[in-house]
């Protein structure tokens, strides 16, 4: 293994579809903290009408927007997989990346694609874990940082957050609270933990 001085970087690739306040902060930990040992040269974006759009790079990290629509899933996955062999990327983390990975992407990558989704998995998967939340009137409510597997928010789980609800609150105001005080919070934790424990004690999912 490398002595922490020669250790080799480990190539992180981030993909987003939205506004990408998960991906903006991802890369700005990175760069933080070198200590991490972890470079993120590339940020894959797959909707041109996101704000990460209207910027070449984000902190270092080369934007590149890759618009699924009028691409069939194949060739939009091929153009995605070229420019992360192209740029040497080992793994991925999604950060609001609304499009479900065909089961031969994620076997490419298979134990290396972390995802953060707004609910307590596997409580309330699917497009809007927040709003189910809310609406289901839970009083403890959160985020979840999880392996990528074949399925829908099925992956092993890495690392949880929650919050309680306040008195009243609405669906905008609990999502933005969940948002920064938890998702901000444990997204950057929970690469930390795959980075320093799960990678190095090989504690990731087996491939199939
Ligand atoms: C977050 O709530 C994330 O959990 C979900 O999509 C949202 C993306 O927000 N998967 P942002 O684009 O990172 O601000």
């Amino acid at each position: 293994m490398d002595s922490p001085a020669t250790k080799t970087p480990l190539r992180f690739a981030l993909m987003a579809s939205g506004r990408g306040s998960n991906a903006l902060n991802l890369l700005r930990y990175a760069k933080a903290h070198p200590d991490l040992g972890v470079e993120m040269p590339l940020l894959v974006v797959n909707r041109e009408d996101s704000p990460l759009c209207q910027a070449s790079h984000h902190e270092g990290a080369e934007v590149l927007c890759i618009p699924h629509r009028e691409l069939g899933r194949k060739s939009h996955e091929a153009k995605v997989l070229a420019a992360l062999e192209e740029h040497g990327i080992q793994h991925l983390l999604l950060a609001g990346y609304m499009r479900i990975l065909s089961p031969d992407f994620v076997r490419r990558f298979d134990g290396a694609i972390l995802n953060i989704h707004p609910s307590l998995l596997p409580a309330f998967p699917g497009t809007d874990g927040i709003g189910d939340q809310w609406r289901h009137g839970a009083k403890v409510v959160g985020a979840t940082v999880h392996f990528v597997d074949a399925g829908v928010d099925t992956g092993r789980v890495i690392l949880q957050g929650s919050i309680e609800r306040q008195p009243g609150e609405g669906r905008n105001a609990l999502a933005a609270r969940v948002l920064k005080e938890v998702e901000h919070v444990i997204y950057p934790r929970a690469l930390r933990h795959f980075v320093d424990v799960l990678l190095p004690l090989n504690l990731i999912p087996q491939k199939e």
